[in-house]
């Protein structure tokens, strides 16, 4: 039977009026950092800024800090600087007393340590950047419960479920249905994707977004990462996770009911939308987009995942079902052969094998710590820089 945390039961409110929510935001830069700016700057009764973090860029940094001349600023990498000094400054800021909600939209992996700092501090995160909970589910969720901190979801996906959920008992929930765009290779001739080139994978259809994520829904490695964040935000087996493809991306996803009932939550694909329901929980906020024009729309579309054209999918099911390490060895592999294809070392279709190679290979540990999770995104990370995008020339395991 699954189950709904008690994560995301309402926490009693503090008070009968909402209250200002003060922030500390982890890549302040971004696709998602920018429009978190957005909406403070709408809403300044609701959202002060107490914290800007970045990784590398400093203009963009500086340009972002402008605005709001009340947070610190600080990166994660800047050059020139011990880094050890960097992360300890982040830490303070993101555990400092003042600080209410720590939104996590930094890219990837390298979210994993400040979160896990900020639910040691007993913060409730609003959470963007699903690679923290495919690579450390468990230890996340380990936590949360020790320190009672709460997390909200950002993802579009997870935000609908969660929204389906509201009011809802654990007993009744049959299984969750992930809904995803196609990206923009639904329809293109297979044999034709030996040829995609960086900017065709970045031309999303419906979404602007950073570009890891972007590559990731080109790929469905995306949806993939997305089951297994499902799996441990809502206490789902994997078995009861389904995805559907859905390409005008207004139905962001849905809850099946054990009497047939079909919840789903539909929206403009805007993340303004989910992000102010995370950020704004309990309250919604007024106006954040437009109402979807469905007289307008016609007519939206569902169709079964085609496995041939996105083998990322049961790639990902295997690391989640296969635990302990397995998913951090994925996300890393992907990561990293993203992050080739982006400088153009990779080609587009190299992309799952490369990470399939490094999941096959490795040896996942059972033992889930902040050591055993680096220890396996290094190794994978490796894996796939030494590999020729699925044949690797290097025979070393996981080490336990
Ligand atoms: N964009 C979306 O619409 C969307 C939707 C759903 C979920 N998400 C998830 O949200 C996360 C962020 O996505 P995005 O599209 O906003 O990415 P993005 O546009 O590439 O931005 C990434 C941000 O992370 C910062 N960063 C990098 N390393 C950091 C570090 N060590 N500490 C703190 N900040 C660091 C970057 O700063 P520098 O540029 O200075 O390195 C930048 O501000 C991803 O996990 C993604 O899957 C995004």
């Amino acid at each position: 039977m699954t189950h709904v945390p008690s994560a995301f039961q309402p926490k009693e409110m503090r008070s009968p009026r909402p209250s200002l929510r003060r922030l500390a935001l982890l890549g302040a830069t971004g696709s998602i950092g920018r429009q978190v700016c957005d909406l403070v700057e709408r809403h300044p009764e609701r959202f002060a800024l107490h914290a800007l973090i970045a990784g590398t860029d400093a203009a963009a940094l500086e340009a972002v800090a402008r605005r709001h001349p009340e947070a610190h600023a600080l990166l994660a990498n800047p050059g020139g600087t011990d880094a050890g000094r960097a992360a300890r400054a982040i830490e303070e800021a993101i555990c400092d007393p003042d600080v209410d909600m720590v939104v996590v939209a930094a890219a990837g992996a390298a979210a994993l340590a400040p979160t896990l700092s900020a639910l040691d501090a007993g913060k409730d995160i609003a959470l963007a950047t699903k690679e923290v909970l495919v690579m450390a589910g468990e230890l996340v969720r380990d936590r949360m419960r020790r320190h009672g901190s709460q997390i909200f979801p950002i993802d579009s996906e997870h935000s609908a479920i969660w929204q389906c959920l509201w009011g809802e008992k654990e007993r009744a929930i049959r299984r969750l249905i992930l809904t995803g765009s196609g990206g923009p290779f639904l329809r293109r001739p297979l044999e034709t994707l030996e040829t995609v080139t960086i900017a065709e994978a970045l031309a999303h259809p419906r979404w602007k977004m950073g570009p890891k994520i972007t590559i990731d829904s080109a790929t469905m490695m995306n949806k993939g990462l997305e089951v297994i964040e499902a799996h441990f935000l809502f206490d789902v087996p994997y078995a009861d996770i389904d995805v559907i493809v859905h390409p005008e991306s207004v139905v962001h996803s849905m809850v099946e009911f054990v009497d047939g009932s079909v919840k789903a939550q539909l929206g403009v694909p805007d993340m303004h939308l989910p992000i102010s329901v995370a950020l704004g929980f309990p309250e919604r906020l007024e106006g954040i987009t437009p109402a979807p024009d469905l007289a307008a729309l016609g007519r939206l579309t569902f169709e079964a995942l085609d496995m041939v054209r996105y083998p990322a999918l049961a790639l990902a099911r295997e690391a989640g079902q296969r635990g302990g390490t397995a998913p951090a060895v994925l996300n890393a592999a992907n990561e990293e052969a993203v992050a080739l294809f982006l400088k153009g070392q990779r080609r587009f279709v190299e992309i799952v094998p490369s990470v399939r190679e490094a999941v096959e290979r490795a040896e996942p540990n059972q033992e889930l710590t902040l050591e055993t999770v680096i220890a396996a995104d290094h190794w994978a990370r490796a894996q796939v820089r030494t590999s020729a995008g699925g044949s690797s020339r290097v025979r070393s395991k996981l080490p336990a």
